[in-house]
């Protein structure tokens, strides 16, 4: 008998476009299977006021094929200029759904990021005041911390004394790869989220750097030991609607990646589905997979869940290309290194 879940349409909560040519290419394999994403804003340069945001979603429409339908739910990029009036305009309108705070020096495209937190209280204190998602980029940037240590610091010495002394501001911890993020998240209120990615549901850090460096499994945050990736798939399949899909699906060209110094991002927005369909059987919470692909991202965001919906199909292994082509070259798709057998259909 042939095993079928059909569920509403999901959404990511964390997706990067990219612009131009590399746009075009990624763009379709998103629509494909999700109904809306939060896009990330760390563009060179980066999408910094309201005039950017509108600019770039007409940009992304414009990218899309005929015939698609997908919503980008654009984000602006925090930096120490941010102006309050301009931020509370651009949500105001609609247009504008979170704000996203980089430590400066934290990852790709991040140099404009914020330095000094009280450079961006007025910006807080209003995205407080009208209930607009700050979604936070949690690591420390210091030189002396541990890169597999910058989240858990970064959770004691910035993100609480800002959400301490910011009452009421909604935040998005994003992309989250270790039990003090779960841990965090859980033991507060309904004004914090998390994403967790698909990637850091299968990989931990050996997969990266044992036998031979394997620079397609490098993102940022780094994947860490296997029992905070454990902690990752306990959370994100234990039905708490705190947790949701975000893919953080971040492209870059096999060039960029695979060189002396490689960029940081795993392209999943490929194969993401079947993967995370996998992911939940194994751990015997299928039931429970809408909740984090479909529903509790629309809850934590006070946005309607999709009508539409897909259906993923048990069957034989299902392949996925394992590279797609773009105007800037070509871009591996993440492999999670077992056979997938959830297909899914629009
Ligand atoms: C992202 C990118 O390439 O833009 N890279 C990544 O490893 N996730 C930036 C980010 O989200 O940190
Ligand atoms: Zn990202």
């Amino acid at each position: 008998m042939t095993q079928t879940l059909t569920i509403a349409r999901p959404d990511d909560w964390h997706l990067h476009l990219r612009d131009g040519a590399m746009l075009r290419a990624v763009l379709p394999e998103t629509a494909r299977h999700f109904a809306r994403a939060i896009i990330m804003p760390n563009l060179v340069p980066p999408v910094v006021t309201g005039a950017d945001a509108a600019a770039y979603r007409d940009r992304i429409l414009a990218a899309l094929p005929q015939g698609t339908t997908f919503e980008p739910l654009m984000t602006l990029y925090l930096t120490e200029d941010t102006d309050p009036a301009d931020v509370a305009a651009a949500a105001e309108s609609g247009l504008v759904k979170a704000v996203k705070l980089y430590p400066a020096g934290a990852t790709t495209n991040s140099a404009s990021g914020v330095r000094d937190f009280d450079r961006v209280r007025g910006v807080l204190e209003k995205m407080a005041e009208i209930g607009l998602p700050l979604c936070v980029h949690g690591e420390v940037t210091d030189s002396d911390i541990d890169i597999f240590d910058r989240e858990a610091v970064f959770i004691d010495r910035v993100l609480d004394p800002i959400r301490r002394a910011t009452p009421g501001l909604r935040v998005v911890m994003e992309h989250i790869t270790t039990r003090d993020g779960v841990e965090y998240v859980k033991a507060n209120d309904t004004d914090l989220g998390a994403t967790i990615t698909t990637h850091h549901l299968v990989i931990n850090r050996n997969h990266i750097l044992v036998g031979g460096i394997k620079p397609h499994y490098y993102c940022l945050p780094v994947a860490k030991r296997e029992e905070h990736r454990l902690a990752l798939r306990t959370a994100a399949t234990s039905g708490d609607t705190r947790f949701f899909l975000g893919t953080d699906s971040a492209p870059h060209t096999d060039s960029n990646k695979e060189t002396a110094c490689g960029c940081a991002g795993c392209f999943t927005a490929t194969n993401t589905l079947s993967i995370l369909a996998q992911v939940f059987e194994e751990e015997g919470a299928l039931d429970r997979l809408e909740g984090f692909t479909s529903r509790n991202g629309p809850a934590f965001y006070g946005l309607p869940v999709n009508e539409a919906t897909v259906t993923l199909t048990k069957g034989d292994a299902v392949s996925y290309p394992a590279k797609i082509i773009t105007g800037e070259g070509e871009v591996t798709v993440f492999d999670p290194g077992f056979p997938l057998h959830w297909a899914v259909a629009g």
